[in-house]
C-alpha cells in the first residue's frame, strides 16, 4: 500500500494526521486526514494503518477518535473515506466505527478498481 502513501501526505496534513509511536519511538500507526476543500461541512481519511502485531488493541480506533475531535473543532459533521470492498477487515473496522456505506462503485478508482464509498456524521 506504499504507493498510496508519497510524502506530500506526512507534510501537508497537520492537525487532522496523527501518528502514534511505541515507548521506543518506532510507528504504531497512523492516519492521514484533511479538511474537504470542495466542501466546507466534510472531512477525509485518506489512509489509516496499524502495524500488525498491534490490530485489534482500539489503536485504530482511537486514532480515528482523535480525528473525529480535530474535524469537529473545524466544523466539519461529515466524514467521509474510501476503501476496497476485498478489504474485509477494512470494511469491518469502518463499520464498527458507525460509518456506514454511502455507496458501492464500480471502476471508482478506474478499470477494475471497485470502491466502497463510506460516511459517518459526527454528532
Ligand atoms: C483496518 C485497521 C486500520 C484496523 O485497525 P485496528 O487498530 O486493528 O482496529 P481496532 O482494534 O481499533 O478495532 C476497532 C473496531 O473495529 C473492529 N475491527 C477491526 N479489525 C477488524 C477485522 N479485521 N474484522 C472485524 N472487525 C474488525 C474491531 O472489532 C473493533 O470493534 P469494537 O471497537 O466495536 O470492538 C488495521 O487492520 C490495518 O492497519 N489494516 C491494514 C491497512 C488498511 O487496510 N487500512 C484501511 C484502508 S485505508
Amino acid at each position: 500500500m506504499a504507493p498510496m502513501l508519497p510524502k506530500l501526505f506526512f507534510l501537508h496534513f497537520e492537525g487532522t494526521s496523527f501518528v502514534a509511536e511505541r515507548e521506543d519511538g518506532t510507528i504504531a500507526g497512523f492516519l492521514i486526514g484533511f479538511l474537504s476543500q470542495t466542501d466546507d461541512s466534510e472531512a477525509y481519511v485518506h489512509f489509516v494503518g496499524i502495524a500488525p502485531e498491534l490490530r485489534g488493541s482500539g489503536l485504530g480506533r482511537q486514532l480515528y477518535e482523535r480525528f473525529f475531535v480535530a474535524a469537529k473543532e473545524r466544523g466539519r459533521l461529515v466524514v467521509r473515506c474510501v476503501t476496497s470492498p476485498a478489504n474485509t477487515a477494512s470494511v469491518a473496522f469502518h463499520e464498527a466505527l458507525g460509518f456506514v456505506v454511502d455507496r458501492v462503485a464500480t471502476d471508482y478508482d478506474g478499470p477494475g478498481e471497485d470502491r466502497v464509498l463510506f460516511v459517518k456524521h459526527l454528532p
